[in-house]
């Protein structure tokens, strides 16, 4: 007898997990550096442009795809297309697995960062060390980053082991609360810093002239990397969502959300960094600068009750780098479940040790290691971390999310979808023909202008 699949308890509760795939190290480690790196304003309001126009559409057609079949993503994408577009969804099997090996290091540098910080908090910050070096040392440190990556990766794998209702959902009804509270209180910690009015300034007066057309691209492709579209994530969330429960609204919750959380983190970054002379200056340089080097001696030392927030920062970096792998592992696994008829358990483990194969990869990418620290695809990325990030963001993800939009907006018939998105669970403000027309035309040809940059013109989103 087959197996009743597992379901999201509540409306509730699928947005938050949703919302917790969604805000991750994209939120607080990726967007403020871009930000920062494209000049603030004009970025950001372009940004917030591809989020509404390209994110919000492909979210409702990832999940109604996912709610429609309840299937994850390989057995979804047969069903609702054709048998052919199981190659899709392989594709987005094979991205959640590269993704997550390299995310999975980074998360564990926040335990890392917050195991320091609590240890300057009780112990006091130890006679001439320089904090800016640390980063340096600890990624260069091999057994340390194994150790970290392998923290993690049992944290995960441990939530995933329980399902959907007791694992998922119950870890982000635990943790996105605490999550926003810690925001909340950084936030205000950080507003009544002296940078903060040239913190909100940079972040929302737009200033065209400052903007390249790369920042453009570069804008349209974060969008799917926060929105954890274009890797079947949100088809294999939407894939436990019941009849009952809107896709409309709970996608317009999410997408709002993760804007929400982006913006209130630059926020409280740059009210940092502009409350430190010369510190605007040092800034940059790298992708991982802003978070790793450069943040935890100024939370510790200049943030208002930074001895108490200092750790706290990590402990939200951590959380919602949680609920992002959580998300990441179970598009691997619920694929093994539904397409191999693997039990939940094994399943789990066997995917999570496969994926912390490559994540030591990653982890040692930084260290001694011939060949891992040192292998090089791509033009000036060297290790698997690099290549792996680089690969993901700028080729997985576009692909992955223009077959989204022609899947449904082209393959799918229109009364397939159309019974999806309006079934009485709608709001009042959703327009079914304004959706089509940006899935059908606006989405795939602002994802085709990132492919066309990427191929022919070499641009980098990673
Ligand atoms: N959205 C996550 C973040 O912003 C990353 C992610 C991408 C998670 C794809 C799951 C799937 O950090």
């Amino acid at each position: 007898m087959e197996e009743q699949r597992a379901h999201w308890s509540s409306s509730t509760g699928f947005v938050l997990a949703a919302t917790g795939s969604a805000i991750g190290l994209g939120n607080l480690w990726k967007f403020p550096f871009i930000t920062w790196e494209n000049n603030g304003g004009a970025f950001v309001l372009v940004y917030l442009l591809c989020i509404a126009a390209v994110g919000l559409p492909i979210m409702m057609a990832e999940l109604l795809i996912g709610r429609k079949t309840q299937k994850s993503v390989v057995g979804a994408l047969k069903e609702a297309v054709g048998p052919a577009w199981g190659i899709v969804g392989l594709w987005g099997v094979l991205c959640g697995f590269i993704l997550l090996s390299y995310y999975t290091v980074i998360a564990g540098w926040s335990l890392f960062y917050f195991t320091q910080t609590a240890g300057w908090t009780l112990g006091g910050v130890p006679e001439g060390l320089a904090i800016g070096d640390l980063f340096g040392q600890q990624v260069a440190n091999s057994p340390l980053q194994f150790g970290l990556s392998l923290l993690f990766s049992v944290a995960t794998v441990s939530v995933v082991y329980f399902g959907v209702q007791r694992g998922i959902e119950r870890i982000a009804r635990l943790f996105l609360p605490v999550l926003f509270g810690i925001l909340v209180l950084l936030l205000v910690s950080a507003l009544g810093m002296s940078g903060s009015g040239e913190a909100l300034a940079f972040i929302f007066r737009p200033s065209f002239s400052e903007l390249e057309p790369e920042g453009v691209l570069e804008a349209l492709g974060h969008s799917f990397f926060t929105l954890s579209l274009g890797m079947g994530a949100m088809v294999t969330y939407g894939s436990y969502i019941s009849r009952s429960q809107s896709i409309v609204k709970a996608s317009a919750m999410i997408v709002l959300l993760d804007t929400v959380i982006a913006l209130i983190a630059s926020i409280i970054m740059f009210s940092v960094i502009f409350s430190v002379a010369g510190m605007a200056e040092q800034v940059g340089g790298s992708t991982v600068g802003m978070l790793f080097i450069s943040l935890p001696e100024l939370f510790y030392n200049e943030v208002p009750f930074g001895t108490v927030l200092g750790p706290l920062f990590y402990v939200l970096v951590a959380l919602a780098a949680l609920t992002s792998t959580m998300s990441l592992l179970e598009v691997v696994t619920s694929y093994v479940i539904d397409e191999h008829g693997v039990q939940r358990q094994i399943a789990t483990i066997a995917c999570g040790a496969t994926v912390f194969i490559f994540t030591i990869f990653a982890a040692i990418s930084f260290g001694n290691v011939p060949f891992f620290s040192t292998l090089a695809l791509f033009d000036g990325k060297t290790g698997w971390f690099e290549t792996a990030d680089h690969f993901v963001s700028n080729w997985m993800l576009p692909t992955g999310g223009l077959a989204v939009t022609l899947a449904a907006g082209w393959f799918m018939t229109r009364q397939s979808t159309e019974s999806e998105l309006v079934d009485g669970t709608e709001p009042r403000w959703f327009r079914y023909g304004a959706w089509r027309l940006f899935i059908r035309f606006v989405a795939p040809l602002a994802v085709t202008a990132i492919i066309v940059a990427v191929f022919f013109f070499g641009a980098d989103f990673s």
